[in-house]
């Protein structure tokens, strides 16, 4: 797939169903007892596999029509018939295994290349101090079969800022002996939280050192419920950027999720001089939604704060193209959890973004990108770009195409359907020079 500069990028879209809140949707209605409809949801290919899980694992999940699906719960999961493959989906095989191990059963879990690469150790501990058993390759990896069941309380802070791990320990516990305690040093996407509560559970949070402590305590009954969706601002963050590199550009992105827990990316784009506008702020399912307008604007590159990461860590790649048509050095420190993504992507974008002419510095767990030089305006672009399979290295780049000298293309673009389904077209109907 290929993007070439475009003229001005305008006009009015709807971001796709956040994808953090869509698996959780699933997997919590299919943990609760009765129906739970949702509206919204993301059918992208990771969504579509914790679907397909969550029947494997004993629930009704009926697609009803766009977006729209029903989830019957049976109050808890039954014993899988077959291998459960989560794709590429690291937030669909932590939480399902999170919330399986609490069952009496046993399920083997596998992916793709990419997820057969990633980290599970870090589920796998505290679900193994809870009492749960699996085998699984070396180093942690998938495939591996666990055990559940016999589940009992633990007090877990966690070694690193995830709100998968955390997800994961707050399933496992809704059927553990005394529930479950966590403490996370730094606040992360608190979307489970808040379903637990829509479903009925009771779920305790308070700060505590800088970070937050959540417990669950024991018996909480989870009753099917109605959920709608928001928009993605992980998804959002394409178009937006887009229209602020493009010249010429305004783009509004209607019913952006604004939990201040995902807004990183805002909030830095902002210091960076953008010019973006907030909408039609409302609450939809207990979550802060409004449309977000962006208009090309000269952007000036900054030093992102280390204690933003965690609000943002997806929206670093997109942020690396926004700050290589910025005036001076944009720093991204802290970064270090982006290595264990879809892909590697401090490596993908510092070689993605050197080969489109764009100076950076890579470091263990940083990025810096040198920006533009006034009067020197420009990325050249002009190259086929590597994304491991990586949907938002892809997308990144493509945008990147879309201001840059120079066509720029990226291969595997079929993975962009993981978290994106519609974003050629979208991004077509705003203006942009994409080739399939
Ligand atoms: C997610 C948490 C983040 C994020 C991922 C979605 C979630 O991962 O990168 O895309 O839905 O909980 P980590 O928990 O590994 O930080």
């Amino acid at each position: 797939m290929t993007a070439s500069h475009a003229g001005a990028l305008t006009g009015r879209v709807r971001a796709p169903g956040d994808k953090s809140i869509s698996h959780r949707a699933l997997i919590l209605g299919a943990l609760a007892t009765g129906v739970t409809e949702v509206e919204g949801l993301l059918e992208g290919e990771d969504v579509k596999r914790t679907a397909a899980a969550m029947a494997a694992f004993g629930a009704g999940a009926e697609r009803l029509g766009e977006g729209r699906w029903r989830i019957e719960g049976r109050g808890g999961f039954t014993e899988p018939a077959d291998i459960v493959d989560c794709g590429n989906a690291g937030t669909g095989v932590r939480l399902i295994m999170g919330a399986a191990a609490g069952f009496e059963l046993s399920a083997t879990f596998t992916g793709d290349a990419s997820l057969r690469g990633r980290p599970m150790n870090r589920v796998l501990k505290p679900l193994g101090e809870m009492g749960a058993r699996w085998i699984c390759r070396a180093g942690g990896r998938l495939p591996l079969t666990l055990q559940g069941g016999g589940l009992k309380h633990i007090a877990y802070r966690l070694p690193e800022p995830s709100a998968q791990v955390k997800s994961a320990v707050l399933l496992a516990g809704l059927n553990a002996a005394g529930g479950v305690e966590v403490m996370e040093p730094e606040a992360t996407r608190d979307h489970t939280e808040r379903m637990l509560r829509g479903f009925g559970a009771e779920v305790l949070v308070e700060e505590a050192d800088g970070g937050r402590r959540i417990v669950l305590p024991p018996g909480q009954r989870l009753t099917g419920t109605n959920i709608r969706v928001p928009g993605d601002p992980s998804s959002a963050a394409f178009p937006l950027v887009a229209a602020l590199i493009t010249p010429g550009s305004q783009v509004t992105v209607e019913g952006v999720l604004l939990n201040p827990l995902r807004i990183g990316l805002l909030d830095t784009l902002g210091e960076m001089g953008a010019d973006l506008s907030v909408a039609n702020v409302r609450e939809e399912g207990g979550e802060l939604v409004g449309d977000v307008t962006a208009r090309h604007s000269e952007l000036v590159g900054v030093e992102v704060p280390p204690e933003r990461a965690p609000s943002m860590i997806d929206e670093y790649p997109i942020l690396a193209v926004a700050a290589a048509f910025a005036e001076g050095p944009t720093a991204m420190r802290g970064i270090g959890e982006m290595r264990v993504k879809e892909s590697d992507r401090i490596a993908l974008m510092a070689a993605g973004l050197a080969a489109c002419g764009v100076a950076v510095e890579e470091g263990p767990d940083s990025l810096t990108v040198m920006g533009t030089v006034r009067g020197n305006h420009g990325v050249a672009g002009g190259a086929r770009v590597t994304t491991h399979g990586d949907h938002r290295i892809a997308m990144s780049h493509l945008i990147l195409g879309l201001a840059a000298g120079a066509p720029v293309a990226v291969d595997e673009p079929g993975m962009i359907a993981t978290s994106f389904p519609g974003f050629l077209a979208l991004m077509r109907g705003l203006g942009a020079e994409i080739s399939a």
